[in-house]
């Protein structure tokens, strides 16, 4: 089938989440961080995303933006800056306003310009991508945010890809479905999504029975694999 939706995860693949320690740690207030944001914002990430898989399979959903405080208070205690209630609310105000990657718009604006659909998809809850999607000024160039808060669970419960088709009224093989998450791109592979793993930083593949068939390096590729 050819091509007519294209669904994006938000953090990590249009928003870098990244940006947010990378940006406190320049700034005077927090030289602090200068050495050891990236070892931060790992930490951040890896717990946030270690509690919404641990949430959803012992059925505990919270939303997006209370896992977020809590990977980011245990990313605080391990790096020693517990006791830095400024850091925490500096890394939690720039969460809020994470920069798009470079080639977003204009890849939005290629999908859209065919005629495709085009959608977040995401763990995220809807203020907050909607935070996310204005400081980027992405808006006019996608047609939903989905937010898993709908269905009360994480990915990848196929729950949450199931979303796309109650959305765009479209089958599984003409969705191509782009994430940064190894994991994220493997699940919705297993779903049956034609799915692209953008892989910036060199990865492995992730051993999961589900393989993405695409890996790409960045998002610039994006409108070439959907047939624009
Ligand atoms: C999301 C997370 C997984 O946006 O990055 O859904």
């Amino acid at each position: 089938m050819p091509i007519t939706t294209c669904i994006f995860d938000a953090y990590g693949t249009l928003f870098d989440v990244a940006a947010a320690a990378r940006q406190a740690a320049a700034e005077p207030d927090f030289a602090a961080l200068r050495d050891t944001w990236p070892v931060l914002a790992e930490h951040w990430r890896l717990k946030q995303l270690q509690y919404t898989w641990l949430r959803a399979i012992t059925d505990a959903h919270t939303d997006f933006w209370q896992v977020t405080q809590d990977g980011l208070d245990w990313a605080l205690d391990k790096s020693g800056h517990a006791g830095d209630p400024a850091l925490r609310a500096r890394l939690l105000a720039l969460y809020w306003e994470l920069q798009a990657y470079p080639e977003v718009p204009t890849m939005l604006r290629a999908l859209k310009a065919a005629g495709l659909n085009t959608a977040i998809l995401s763990n995220g809850s809807p203020d907050m991508l909607n935070g996310a999607v204005a400081s980027a000024g992405i808006g006019d160039v996608l047609d939903a945010c989905l937010s898993v808060e709908s269905v009360g669970i994480f990915k990848p419960d196929a729950r949450v890809y199931d979303l796309v088709g109650q959305r765009f009224d479209c089958a599984r093989d003409e969705v191509l479905f782009v994430s940064s998450n190894g994991w994220d791109a493997a699940g919705a592979a297993g779903y049956g999504f034609v799915t692209a793993w953008v892989n910036r930083a060199g990865d492995p593949v992730d051993r999961l029975p589900w393989t993405p068939p695409h890996i790409l390096p960045d998002l610039t590729g994006i409108p070439a694999l959907a047939g624009v």
